[in-house]
């Protein structure tokens, strides 16, 4: 049942409070909620609740919702990152009885004596109304993938491939041998699921599927080594966290291990089912942001070879799949071009040509209508990267008047640069 205007308007004016208090009250809510039910460990990213990231975007979104309950409907396509993440890890409606209850007992505990009975019913309903929006299209998006895969489904590595020094190719294959593979849209990402013995639980990340989807015979995905980095405690000493998934597939994954697979899912990707559309393709990414792309190009360049396509790609000192864009690039010579940029190119090596710049990515180093076809009314730009990387980019297309409706970006971790915009 929908809010009455007298409990849209306790939920809003609770909202300036929460805001103000919205890490005590995430970070109450998830100790607690982990607290009582530990086998919800098995399914969020432990680093994100230690970094904060996982409840600072949670309070985010209700928070939105809280502000917006007037007009909810313009919330829809902001809740698409978070569904298809949600779908991605298995995440089954009757869970949000629990989030709920600990979501609201958190609230109370942080608003104190305003918790009014009147103030709790407001919220526990505009909780639900926000609940059922991601029920109702977690169960749409569950049912696009079809009976036959829901949850984890085991696959094989049936080869590595290093891409670079640190960023490694896995093709899987699904053990149960049906084939072939459900479609996917590229750009599109599956969860993997491993034991981290030293947690005492499971961990999942996502990783962006890095090919086109050829016979459907198998995945690639591709994974870069998270070395770590160096953190200054409360007494000033320095310490690493290597990160945890991406070093145990690259260290003790070899070919013919099992590892837990999701269905593809994912809102960032370029939409081959529904338009036959020929407008040109701007991919702009940093790092290991290139594995989107490069699932990207290669559909697209099989399939319409005519269209244009543009990669802008910053790496530090190695490009992912260097040889094979070069190799695209001699190919279909009147379509695809590149410019690289790399931030520390090795010393000494006046011989390397395969880069065009040194230094950060700067976009108006580039030509504006070759490059980036900025005076073409539809050009569609997919950027990925990190989290700064994107905004930037984003800032220096839309002064150039591109609208944001044509700007595409992949997050490679937990939090949704629609709310954080
Ligand atoms: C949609 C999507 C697609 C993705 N696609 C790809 C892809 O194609 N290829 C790819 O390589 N990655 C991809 N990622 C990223 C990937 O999912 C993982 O986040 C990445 O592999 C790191 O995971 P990890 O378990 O190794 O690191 P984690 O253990 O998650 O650690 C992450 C970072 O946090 C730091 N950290 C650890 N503990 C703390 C702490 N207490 N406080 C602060 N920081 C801490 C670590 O040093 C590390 O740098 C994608 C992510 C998303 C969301
Ligand atoms: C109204 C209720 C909910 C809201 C608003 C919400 C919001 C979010 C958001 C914003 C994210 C981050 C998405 C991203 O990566 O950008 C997320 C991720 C996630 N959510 Fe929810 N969620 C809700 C309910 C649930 C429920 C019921 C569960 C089940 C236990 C759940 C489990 C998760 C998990 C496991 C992740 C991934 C965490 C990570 O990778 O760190 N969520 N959710």
């Amino acid at each position: 049942m929908a809010l009455t205007y007298q409990q849209a308007k306790l939920v809003r004016d609770t909202v300036p409070a929460l805001r103000e208090h919205g890490e005590r009250i995430s970070s109450i809510f998830y100790k607690t909620m982990l607290r009582d039910n530990p086998e919800l460990h098995n399914y969020f990213n432990t680093v994100n609740q230690k970094n904060g990231r996982q409840p600072r975007a949670l309070t985010t979104v209700i928070l939105a919702f809280a502000s917006n309950i007037n007009h909810i409907s313009e919330l829809i396509p902001k809740l698409e990152r978070m569904c298809n993440k949600h779908c991605s890890l298995g995440i089954k409606p009757e869970q949000y009885e629990i989030v709920g209850r600990y979501l609201m007992q958190a609230f109370a505990e942080v608003l104190g004596a305003a918790w009014t009975p009147n103030v709790a019913a407001a919220w526990d309903k505009a909780y639900w109304v926000l609940a059922k929006m991601l029920i109702g299209r977690e169960a749409q998006l569950y049912k696009e993938f079809g009976p036959g895969w829901t949850g984890w489904r085991k696959f094989k590595i049936d080869r590595i491939a290093p891409e670079t020094d640190d960023i490694i190719s896995f093709y899987l294959v699904p053990r149960d041998g049906r084939l072939p593979l459900p479609k996917f849209l590229p750009g599109q990402y599956v969860s993997v699921q491993v034991q981290v013995p030293e947690e005492g639980h499971l961990q999942s990340r996502q990783y962006s599927l890095s090919d086109a989807y050829n016979s459907g015979d198998c995945y690639r995905i591709t994974v870069k080594r998270d070395e770590g980095a160096q953190y200054r405690n409360s007494v000033s000493t320095s310490y690493f966290h290597p990160g945890i998934v991406s070093n145990i597939l690259i260290n003790h994954m070899r070919v013919g291990s099992l590892l837990d697979v999701s269905h593809p899912a994912g809102e960032f990707y370029l939409d081959t089912n529904s338009s036959n559309s020929s407008v040109p393709l701007v991919l702009i990414s940093a790092g290991v942001g290139v594995t989107p792309m490069v699932s990207i190009a290669n559909t697209v360049l099989a399939t319409q070879p005519a269209r244009q396509i543009s990669w802008v790609h910053v790496s530090r000192r190695v490009i992912p799949f260097q040889d094979h864009v070069a190799q695209l690039g001699r190919r279909y010579p009147e379509t695809f071009r590149t410019h690289t940029f790399k931030t520390r190119p090795a010393a000494g090596t006046s011989e390397d040509h395969t880069y065009d710049c040194i230094g950060r990515m700067d976009l108006s180093k580039l030509n504006g209508e070759q490059d980036l076809f900025l005076s073409h009314s539809g050009t569609e730009y997919y950027i990925c990267g990190p989290e700064q990387f994107m905004v930037d980019m984003g800032t220096y297309l839309r002064g150039q008047g591109v609208p944001g409706s044509r700007i595409k970006c992949e997050l490679f971790s937990t939090g949704d640069l629609a709310f954080i915009k």
